[in-house]
């Protein structure tokens, strides 16, 4: 997972955001243009605004990015950059499975003070280690203002959903002070890329301690997940990164909702709009008590095939989405104080269905608050009240609980609602990715029906 924090102004979501990456996206333009020029590329400088001009920054760019060497990256099997929009390489697995026997029986050599572990989640001490290690070392915004605390009860249901091997749960420790120091994690997950249903691990937080980056561990850990993943007979992985990494299959932005406006610009997420006045700011973002649409309630048990077929209905018309049957159904959606959140419209059937995930940050120095309780976007699916209300009945309850901010991926049908219900575009994008599988197409947003912890 990637942080997606952006410093944009409440109230007033516009083009004149100011963000780091912005910044830094122009700057490597214009020192491309300048390069472009030395070298008489067609000049993209004489009209600077057209839309002609902004495309050429914009390839340009990209061409700087993919031209970064990327010694560990290049090495595996993932769509690789000087690979991009060659038709004629198959879609579907790069390379074909290798007979188990063949798979190393053997961890990776790590350097010698340090050893490999398996991390039981079920263990309240191993728990406890993991998830302090994350909440010290795990990611932080651009500004490292803020950092992902994801709670104990969170890791424990992320890493245990139905079919979930120990074995991909890795850590790594100091031989001689035990203490944990890195992490990467797997899951198994049927995921369907076009007609194919795939059976993946979905990688998720990859963290090496702060003391300790820069030394090449993090690709000694992914090999290493990777080798235990094959050894389960399962040869592909999706997972995304805020990182650019030989090759995104889609490139999407977080959208921020501010629940608690003058929490957030306290702590210095977001900051008054000009023009504006923190009362004024309050107002705007002022949502009713209660939800508005009639037989909007929280999920139950008794739901589960209900949501399930509404589910599956529903993800089909995406490119990439889950496979999911009711036991992931009942893991992955049905309520879980302070994990996950999922209510539902019932008129004779159920109709409607929207959730939402737990993850608070750190806030990071600040005299007056310790954290931000954050509300994410997970899977929705409106049939018959429309997707704009059903969403604003997610964000009052979401208010309703005390989050302070509610975000969302532009994945599936998201964008139709985020400007209307007030959203602010993120710093940042995060990109998404398939181990050994090979899309012939980036994906839009809207075509990706995954969303990824
Ligand atoms: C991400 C993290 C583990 C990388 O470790 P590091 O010490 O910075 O990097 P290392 O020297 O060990 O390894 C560098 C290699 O890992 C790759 N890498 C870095 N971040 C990555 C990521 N998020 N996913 C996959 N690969 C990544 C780099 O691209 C590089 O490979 P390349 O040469 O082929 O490009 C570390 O920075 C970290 O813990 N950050 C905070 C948590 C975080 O951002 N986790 C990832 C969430 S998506």
């Amino acid at each position: 997972m990637y942080f997606c924090y952006n410093l944009y102004e409440s109230g007033i979501i516009s083009s004149s955001i100011v963000s780091s990456n912005y910044i830094l996206d122009l700057e490597i333009a214009v020192y491309v243009i300048e390069m472009a020029e030395d070298n008489n590329v067609s000049s993209t400088s004489e009209n600077p605004n057209s839309d002609e001009s902004e495309t050429s920054i914009d390839a340009i760019a990209q061409k700087v990015q993919v031209s970064k060497r990327h010694k560990f990256w290049e090495t595996q099997p993932v769509g690789q950059f000087k690979d991009l929009g060659n038709p004629s390489l198959p879609e579907g697995p790069i390379e074909p499975p290798t007979p188990l026997s063949e798979v190393k029986q053997e961890p990776y050599n790590l350097p010698v003070p340090y050893e490999w572990i398996t991390c039981d989640m079920d263990t309240e001490e191993m728990c406890s280690e993991v998830y302090n290690l994350l909440a010290n070392n795990y990611v932080e915004d651009d500004e490292n203002m803020f950092r992902f605390n994801y709670s104990k009860d969170f890791l424990q249901w992320a890493l245990r959903p139905p079919g979930y091997h120990t074995s991909w749960h890795i850590g790594v420790r100091v031989k001689a002070s035990k203490k944990l120091v890195a992490f990467i994690t797997g899951v198994p997950a049927r995921i369907r890329a076009k007609d194919a249903v795939v059976n993946m691990a979905e990688i998720n937080f990859l963290c090496v301690h702060k003391k300790l980056r820069s030394k090449r561990l993090a690709p000694v850990m992914i090999k290493e997940v990777t080798r235990r993943v094959h050894l389960e007979n399962i040869w592909q992985a999706a997972y995304t990164a805020g990182v650019v990494l030989p090759t995104p299959i889609s490139t999407c932005q977080y959208w921020h909702r501010s629940l608690n406006p003058k929490k957030l610009i306290d702590v210095g997420f977001s900051r008054l709009g000009a023009r504006m006045t923190m009362s004024r700011t309050i107002k705007l973002y002022k949502l009713p008590d209660s939800s508005i649409t009639p037989g909007f309630r929280k999920m139950e048990l008794r739901d589960v095939p209900a949501v399930t077929r509404l589910l599956r209905g529903y993800l089909k018309q995406f490119i990439v989405a889950p496979d999911l049957d009711e036991h992931d159904v009942q893991h992955w959606l049905l309520p879980k104080e302070d994990v996950i959140d999922s209510f539902l419209v019932e008129s004779s059937g159920v109709t409607d269905f929207c959730s939402f995930y737990t993850l608070p940050s750190t806030v990071i120095g600040n005299q007056n608050y310790s954290t931000l309780k954050a509300a994410y976007s997970y899977y929705n699916v409106s049939t018959k009240t429309p997707l704009l209300q059903l969403m604003n009945d997610a964000l009052i309850v979401a208010k309703k609980k005390g989050y302070d901010v509610f975000n969302a991926l532009d994945v599936m049908e998201n964008e139709s609602f985020l400007k209307e219900l007030k959203f602010g575009p993120g710093d940042g994008q995060l990109q998404y990715y398939l181990y050994n599988y090979r899309l012939n197409q980036a994906l839009r947003p809207s075509e990706l029906g995954l969303v990824l912890l």
